[in-house]
């Protein structure tokens, strides 16, 4: 390499970056343990505590929490007070630590990294191969971590806001129709309807039968499991109850055939019934400038999302970046004559078809 080529601040400026970044991702490992070991909670509302009393209250060993809390507070993740030797959970990182219902409650998150460092000698045979990886084919932790960190945002907009952004569907559910979550993962999304509008059914679908399984206990567990039913079932070929509402949660650019999938809501779509997609939010097309959302889609794009739908044939690989544009063109093909924006969050767009 010609060294004369490298300007000298660029490179000092790119290298504290990396550095920043390799830091996080030890970082992401200590908010694991931090929220598995009960670290955060036992913080949460406590005000300054030294490290024996962390240790104490966690029932952890001592020497390791300290060494923890140092971690903790050199990443900015507590308050430390030098003069009393302390550690402080503030407020507003519990929201983002310890508490679970919050909708900036991270740790889960950190279960799809780890899920893709297990998978990586997967990963590597099919960019070799230009072969798929089924969702079901990845560490269990991507499945549990996906849908427990998007429960929370869905739990704070679903039902609040994008449903309403809906035209006349909120007047529909509370009348009572038939809705299906197609590709409904762990089904928090389907329960979150199904606590809102009783008099509605909900009929979720997925191909991965471990997901269905965890669905089916969480609508149990959330008393729903009477109004909410979940089966597995491929995106083309689910059982038509001529749905009112026909659901995509983050999962239309997953599949080999996102054409196939919409064609098929077309055909079990009731007289009047709209379609919801939610997808990541993207701009229609990417500028190529550093971009944190941007770079969390891309990134999950390359080992899953793309991965899945060429493992499904891959007849139209959309990618988690598809952008409105595209995700338009899909449902024009499947003969929807109306689609608009209806929401959009900083993660999400929230789209409506009718046909
Ligand atoms: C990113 S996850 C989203 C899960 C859930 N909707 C959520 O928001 O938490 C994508 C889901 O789509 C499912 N999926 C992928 N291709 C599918 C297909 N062709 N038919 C039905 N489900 C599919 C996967 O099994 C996975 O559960």
């Amino acid at each position: 390499m010609d060294t004369a080529t490298i300007d000298q601040a660029r490179l000092d400026a790119f290298v504290t970056r990396a550095i920043e970044d390799l830091a996080s991702a030890y970082g992401g490992v200590m908010v694991s343990l931090g929220h598995r070991l009960g670290l955060y909670k036992a913080m949460a509302g406590a005000g300054p505590l030294s490290a024996g009393e962390l240790a104490a209250r966690s029932g952890c060993a001592e020497r390791y929490v300290h060494e923890w809390l140092n971690a903790q507070a050199a990443s900015g993740y507590v308050q430390y007070h030098a003069a009393s030797a302390s550690y402080e959970l503030l407020p507003e990182q519990a929201l983002v630590l310890a508490d679970e219902d919050s909708p900036v409650f991270i740790p889960h998150a950190w279960q799809v990294p780890a899920s893709m460092w297990a998978d990586e000698e997967k990963s590597l045979e099919t960019f070799r191969t230009g072969q798929g990886l089924a969702w079901g084919e990845h560490d269990g932790r991507l499945a549990c971590g996906v849908a427990a960190f998007y429960r929370n945002g869905y739990k704070a907009c679903l039902v609040p806001q994008w449903l309403p952004a809906l035209e006349g569907v909120v007047a529909q559910l509370q009348a009572g129709i038939a809705v299906a979550d197609v590709g409904c993962g762990h089904g928090h999304s389907t329960v979150l309807m199904a606590q809102a509008f009783p008099r509605s059914r909900f009929f979720g679908f997925d191909v991965h039968a471990d997901s269905i399984a965890a669905a089916r206990r969480n609508a149990a567990a959330a008393g729903v499991a009477g109004q909410a039913s979940f089966a597995v079932a491929r995106a083309v070929g689910y059982p038509n109850r001529h749905f009112g509402l026909i659901c995509f949660f983050d999962c239309l650019h997953d599949m080999g055939d996102p054409v196939a999938a919409a064609q098929y809501a077309a055909e079990v779509l009731a007289p009047g019934g709209t379609v919801m997609l939610v997808e990541p939010f993207a701009p229609d097309r990417f500028d190529g400038q550093p971009d944190t959302v941007a770079r969390l889609y891309y990134s999950a794009s390359t080992t899953m999302c793309c991965a899945h739908a060429i493992s499904e044939g891959g007849k139209l690989v959309l990618g988690a970046q598809a952008g409105e544009a595209r995700l338009r063109e899909v449902f024009r093909k499947a003969g929807f004559t109306h689609f608009r924006r209806a929401a959009q969050t900083p993660f999400n767009l929230i789209l409506e078809a009718r046909r």
